[in-house]
């Protein structure tokens, strides 16, 4: 396999205690011939049942196998600001890869155990992890398998499944090591993806304004910023250069992303003005009040009376970007409640053409587990042409990679 998109990337393969460890390292030669910087860490397991030395022969590099060393003094280490052997292999990986991954370490990721040198590094990492298990057919038929396969699916973390097979135990069954250039093929795909939004400056907008009453109340809306901070951590994790403009009482992002916070809708309008010019891509998944208070108070509005707001309008920024910058490329969102998946694309259509806007993603937040304040969504997204994609009931993180790959479509 040729794949130039290893060339001086760095992997960080974690070898664990199972019979087929000793296939990673065609692997790791098949990587490091493609360009590949490759730096191996074995668990105490792996250690049973292959040699440090043929993995150091086949990586190149000193193998790590532990967190701490014993001949360290760590109190003076740390004061000195040395490099902490987890953190550094978190840090320079472009792609963790567990291959093979036993139960056991599938296990311990998913539930977030830290207590080796691999998991405590996968923990640290903002890489994309591929795990590549192998084990008997019943470890991987058993359902707390299963479970935190899927938990870990559903948190991005990626996967090449086991093939069926003969096993090394004796059992005939779905539990061998998938075939190594399917391993190749999806670690290149992985870091392209990584970095295909290097270079591309990314305004996302997320989580709900609100309209002063007075100063103690506002009209707002449920819209958390689930969906957006999951779009910019998503952008940011394929090299985008992002800026996140988020509700000021929105659940805050993973990772450290570049953010401004936003009150009223003329604030975001501001603040999106501020930086249109320099954006190349504008994702504009906030929840912007329709209304406005017109007769607000700037004093505390006495309680036990009857209160009558006048509401007008709001400017409907969305329609207004393309406007300001031609050249951006836009994506907007539609939420509806209770809509039919066509009232709800057709509604999107309409609004792509009253804003010119490139893509719209429309949701229905009548629907359980879609829209505000949950951790998954199902959309669908409409084009200029008004071909629908369906994105199905998936962790807002998955529908956020899918969402940036479709816009990674249109500008190419
Ligand atoms: C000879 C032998 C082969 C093993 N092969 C596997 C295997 O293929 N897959 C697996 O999940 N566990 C296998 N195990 C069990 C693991 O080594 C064990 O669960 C261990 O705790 C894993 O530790 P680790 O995940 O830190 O490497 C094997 C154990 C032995 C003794």
């Amino acid at each position: 396999m040729k794949n130039n998109s290893l060339r001086g990337r760095s992997i960080v393969i974690g070898i664990t205690g199972g019979i087929a460890c000793y296939k990673s390292l065609d692997l790791i030669e098949e990587l490091r011939k493609n360009g590949a910087n490759v730096h191996i860490i074995m668990t105490e397991s792996a250690m049973h049942l292959a040699g440090i030395k043929d993995f150091e022969k086949a990586s190149g590099n000193e193998v790590q196998t532990s967190l701490f060393h014993p001949k360290v003094d760590y109190a003076d280490y740390i004061k000195k600001n040395k490099p902490i052997k987890h953190i550094s292999l978190a840090d320079i990986a472009d792609l963790f890869l567990v291959c093979p991954a036993t139960a056991n370490t599938i296990g311990k990721i998913a539930n977030g155990i830290s207590d080796d040198l691999l998991t405590t590094s996968i923990t640290a990492t903002i890489a994309p992890v591929l795990i590549c298990p192998a084990m008997n057919v019943k470890m991987w038929k058993n359902p707390i398998t299963q479970e935190n396969v899927s938990k870990l699916r559903k948190l991005n973390y990626h996967f090449v499944e086991p093939e069926y097979g003969e096993l090394a135990c004796g059992y005939k069954g779905i539990g061998r090591l998938a075939k190594l250039d399917k391993i190749t093929e999806r670690v290149g795909l992985l870091i392209t993806q990584r970095n295909d939004l290097k270079g591309k400056k990314i305004l996302v907008t997320s989580g709900a304004t609100f309209e002063e009453i007075d100063p103690v109340r506002v009209i707002t809306n449920r819209s958390s910023g689930k969906m957006g901070n999951a779009i910019a951590e998503q952008a940011y994790l394929r090299g985008a250069d992002v800026l996140l403009l988020r509700g000021h009482n929105s659940t805050e992002p993973h990772y450290n992303i570049n953010e401004e916070k936003f009150t009223t809708v003329n604030d975001l309008f501001n603040k999106i003005k501020k930086y249109l010019k320099n954006t190349d891509i504008i994702i504009h998944a906030a929840a912007v009040s329709d209304f406005e208070v017109n007769n607000k108070e700037d004093k505390k509005i006495k309680s036990r009376q009857e209160l009558h707001l006048e509401l007008a309008p709001t400017t409907k920024i969305l329609e207004n970007l393309k406007k300001l910058n031609k050249r951006i490329f836009l994506m907007g969102f539609k939420a509806e409640y209770n809509f039919s998946k066509d009232g709800l694309t057709n509604s999107a259509y309409n609004l792509l053409k009253s804003a010119n806007a490139d893509l719209i993603v429309a949701n229905d937040v009548g629907k359980e587990n879609a829209g505000f304040d949950v951790d998954t969504n199902e959309v669908f997204v409409v084009d200029k042409g008004k071909k629908v994609e369906h994105i199905r009931l998936s962790d807002k993180k998955v529908v956020a990679d899918r969402l940036l790959d479709i816009i990674i479509k249109k500008i190419q």
